[in-house]
């Protein structure tokens, strides 16, 4: 239970339904946790309020936001060993030609161009510390087509580059 003491994660999406879990499990293990969720605070109970936890109320498509967030963290705690990218939006339900520009702009927006700026505001703090891991979640829906979601093909697989 003390695998990764001294270790730092940084997780967006930290307050869904994933980031949460993944968090709770960092925090199991010994590590400091950084939760980034556009939630204004954690939810009531969230593990992301307890030790060793703290939280930065971002929306990761605000580039300049998401950096100032990190760079403060690395500033006032330490440096993160792992970043895990959860934070993502499904958007509406409907077949890809129903779909607005409006609205694949703003799922591209989080789900990709989101992740690009939190990895980008990282990487130079892992870098400066010797390395680290990115682990960034896409979905099935990336690798095969689920016919009422087409829109949503390109964005899960755009996470895994
Ligand atoms: N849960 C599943 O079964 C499943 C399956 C396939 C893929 N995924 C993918 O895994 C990821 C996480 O899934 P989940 O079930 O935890 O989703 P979720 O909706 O519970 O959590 C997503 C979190 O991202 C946050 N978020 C949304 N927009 C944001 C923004 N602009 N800035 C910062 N935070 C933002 C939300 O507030 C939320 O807390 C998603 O990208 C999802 O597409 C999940």
């Amino acid at each position: 239970m003390d695998r990764l003491r001294g270790k730092t994660a940084l997780i967006t999406g930290a307050e869904g339904g994933l980031g949460n879990v993944i968090a709770g499990r960092f925090l199991a293990e010994g590590a400091t946790v950084l939760g980034l969720d556009v939630l204004e605070a954690p939810r009531p109970g969230s593990i992301l309020a307890g030790a060793n936890a703290y939280y930065a109320s971002v929306d990761i498509t605000d580039e300049n936001a998401v950096s100032a967030a990190v760079d403060a963290f690395v500033r006032d705690h330490s440096r993160p060993n792992v970043l895990v990218n959860t934070a993502g939006v499904l958007g509406p339900a409907k077949p890809g030609y129903m779909s607005t520009s409006e609205e694949f702009d703003f799922v591209f927006s989080v789900n990709v161009k989101g992740t690009w700026a939190v990895s980008k505001a990282t990487v130079p703090h892992m870098i400066e510390a010797g390395g680290g891991s990115i682990i960034n979640f896409s979905s099935i829906a990336g690798l095969v087509e689920e016919p009422r979601r087409w829109r949503f093909i390109t964005l899960p697989r755009g996470r895994c580059g």
